[in-house]
């Protein structure tokens, strides 16, 4: 296995918390990785404005690389090859405010496994042990089930449509608007 210190891994009993994910910190050895993903259109079709210029995504990718606002993640399989399975991350939504947000893709071929739900219970556990997250939001286009779907399975409240605000397949769509809190976090965690 390479370097341990950069895999991310819940330990514990509880089989549903990162049992078969692990997460990698961003490094210079994923840019072409990262960047390849985020320029995927067919891998995003529910997002209103993907860029394809590798080249501008690619200093994006590279700026952030430091991580303090920005946390980049590959999510690969816990086993001995850590194939990556996608990607995953949180930014800071409202520094002041002690916000995050949150988002993924998991390749099509590994979907619907609860990847991505692990993936991300793993990044609110950072989010709100280590980063002192507050709050922690995402957002998603009404007509991706499966985002919305990861996002209540984490617990997570829709707190709001925002009408008609993304431009998707030539017509206007609403976006919907979930947040957990810190408190309702380790509520859920303390009862599962
Ligand atoms: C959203 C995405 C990351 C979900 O990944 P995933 O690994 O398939 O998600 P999970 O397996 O953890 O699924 C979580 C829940 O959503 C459900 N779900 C997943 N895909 C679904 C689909 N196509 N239709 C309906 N429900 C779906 C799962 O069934 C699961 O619920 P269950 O355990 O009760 O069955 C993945 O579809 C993806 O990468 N999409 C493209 C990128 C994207 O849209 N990102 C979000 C931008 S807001």
């Amino acid at each position: 296995m390479e370097d341990d210190r950069e895999y991310i891994q819940i330990k514990g009993s509880n089989s549903s918390m990162g049992q078969r994910v692990v997460l990698t910190p961003a490094i210079e050895k994923d840019i072409d990785l990262i960047v390849e993903i985020k320029t995927d259109i067919s891998l995003w079709q529910y997002e209103d404005d993907v860029t394809t210029d590798k080249e501008a995504v690619r200093k994006n990718v590279v700026e952030r690389l430091d991580g303090r606002w920005y946390k980049q993640y590959v999510i690969r399989l816990n086993t001995d090859q850590r194939t990556p399975i996608g990607a995953i991350h949180a930014h800071w939504y409202v520094k002041e405010r002690e916000s995050w947000e949150l988002g993924y893709c998991v390749f099509p071929e590994y979907r619907r496994q609860g990847y991505a739900t692990e993936a991300a219970r793993l990044i609110l556990k950072y989010a709100f042990d280590d980063w002192q997250a507050h709050r922690v939001v995402a957002m998603c286009n009404e007509h991706n089930i499966p985002s919305y779907n990861v996002l209540e399975k984490l617990g997570m409240t829709r707190e709001g449509i925002f009408r008609e605000e993304l431009p998707w397949q030539g017509k206007w769509v609403d976006q919907y608007f979930y947040g957990i809190l810190y408190s309702e976090f380790h509520k859920r965690s303390t009862n599962t």
